[in-house]
């Protein structure tokens, strides 16, 4: 089987904005507390941070995270998070039935983003509190001081402001598992006047107003359009969450689902413009895709954690999916798609980072390792800076339920006008044949391969844990070539490949 791309230098899709490599941590499970933090393990820091997940999420070299929340800040005080922590209460966290110390608040994030050098970007609670907490907290973070809550954090022992740009307004408001969920309406008024007087302190905040839990919502994308019309000339970006599941055990339909993901991006830009048209505004809105990843392989444990136990214990091992080989394929693909999306798509976060759904996971005590969804993750976000280019992709296809044809080849092409560097990002969706590629490169004719890595296993459904880290990572690849302004790559079935060119 044959497939032909066109990549040329001048037919571009835009400039990709870094943070659409971003992440995010909730208070949840083991996320924060025997994730980032444990005061005991023998790599802590002197804040209690974790050395081997700083180490593993450096590596990754992400933008931005998001947090505190998730559904959890949707009943969250800030305020229980600074000052002496010995001080600091105790709470029952009703989002995930848990009880959260608040041994770790902004402060101790903050010094965290510091040390893995990444931005902060916060939600504020409109779940259960609104405008009043929402002006608060900012004065706490970004006010230099000389005021009631800038004066407090000076005092809990930082003294520069943090100047945080990127600010959620609440999280996933249309959920109704949401505390505090509001319809389109309530919420629409809700984030504007909050949007209004965060502006009124500082107009050069980003901010970002909830859209869509999933595109299966019964409000979606009628919820789009309303919150919009509220919120349009106050907002930066409307954020949306899609989490993808293999329930069936059907590969080929699992990877056509970033059909869905695309389709999903396609309507609310589709919306945007609707709004922008109807209030004939002149500024933009962008999509902040700020939750998405692979998520429903722990949901029958989760479900045993929450039911079966009744209580409320502090970080229980929820939401831990163990990711697969095939897994890698998917995350492939929805980057691809955030690649070629990046005209509308500015912000993105995989969901989560450490523990919960996330690419790196620990034991209490013992190591840190990489799942198999570190490594697609790690070379887009690594080497996919630059220019999205607009290939012209050739590949035959096949049918699944979310399209009618889904090209077995999926790619995207980033140039990076620094370096000089052309990269493409590989998936063949086959399930048993290899594909011939030849991609055409016009104004990169003298390029040559610099780097080629390959993701292949026997067993679709093998994973890394603890004792087998290395169960499934990349292996340096042989057979690209690139000659006389061609590049050709044979793409075994189910892989995902990097090959760079200069
Ligand atoms: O990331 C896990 C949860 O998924 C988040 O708390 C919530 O926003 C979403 O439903």
């Amino acid at each position: 089987m044959k497939a032909s791309v066109i990549a040329n230098k001048d037919y571009t899709i835009s400039k990709i904005d870094d943070r659409v490599y971003g992440a995010f941590l909730e208070h949840l499970g083991r996320a924060i507390y025997e994730g980032i933090y444990e005061p005991d393990h023998p790599t802590a820091d002197k804040d209690g941070m974790r050395g081997d997940v700083a180490k593993l999420v450096k590596d990754l070299n992400v933008p931005v995270v998001r947090y505190p929340g998730g559904n959890f800040v949707s009943a969250y005080n800030w305020e229980d998070g600074i000052g002496p922590r010995e001080q600091r209460p105790t709470r029952l966290d009703l989002a995930w039935h848990t009880s959260e110390s608040n041994a770790v608040g902004i402060h101790e994030f903050a010094d965290w983003c510091a040390t893995v050098g990444t931005e902060m970007m916060l939600a504020v609670n409109l779940g259960s509190r609104g405008v009043d907490e929402a002006r608060n907290f900012l004065e706490y973070v970004n006010h230099p001081g000389g005021s009631y809550w800038s004066d407090l954090r000076i005092k809990n022992g930082r003294k520069e402001p943090w100047n945080v740009k990127m600010w959620c307004l609440g999280n996933e408001m249309d959920g109704p598992w949401q505390v505090g969920h509001k319809d389109a309406d309530e919420y629409g008024k809700l984030a504007a006047n909050t949007a209004r007087a965060m502006r009124m302190f500082d107009k050069s905040l980003e901010l970002i107003v909830c859209g869509s839990s999933n595109s299966d919502m019964a409000s979606y994308p009628d919820w789009e359009r309303i919150v919009l019309e509220h919120t349009y000339e106050h907002v930066d970006h409307i954020s949306l969450h899609m989490y993808f599941a293999n329930r069936e055990d059907n590969t080929p339909n699992y990877l056509g689902l970033s059909e869905k993901l695309d389709t999903y991006i396609e309507t609310v830009a589709s919306t945007i413009k609707q709004v922008k048209a109807k209030k004939k505004s002149k500024k933009d809105v962008y999509i902040s895709f700020d939750e998405w990843n692979v998520w429903y392989h722990s949901n029958k444990k989760d479900r045993e954690i929450l039911e079966g136990n009744g209580g409320w214990p502090h970080a229980p091992g929820l939401l831990e999916d163990i990711y697969n080989f095939e897994d890698v394929l998917m995350v492939g693909l929805i980057l691809n798609t955030f690649i070629r999306r990046s005209d509308v798509v500015k912000i993105a976060c995989i969901a989560q980072l450490v523990n919960v759904i996330a690419p790196i996971m620990t034991e209490k005590g013992g190591p840190a390792w990489a799942q198999t969804i570190y490594y697609p993750y790690y070379f887009a976000s690594v080497f996919g800076r630059g220019t999205a280019l607009q290939l012209v992709t050739n590949s035959p296809g096949y049918e699944t339920t979310h399209a009618k044809n889904t090209a077995y080849v999926d790619v995207s092409g980033v140039h990076n006008e620094e370096d000089g560097t052309l990269t493409f990002f590989f998936v063949n969706r086959h399930t048993s044949e290899s594909i011939e590629s030849e991609v055409e490169l016009q104004g990169f004719e003298k390029a040559e391969v610099i780097d080629h890595q390959v993701m292949t296993h026997r067993d679709l459904k093998a994973v890394n844990t603890a004792k087998a880290q290395d169960e499934v990572k990349p292996q340096k690849g042989s057979g690209a070539k690139a000659a006389d302004g061609r590049l050709t790559v044979t793409l075994p079935p189910y892989s995902y490949q990097m090959v760079r060119v200069k």
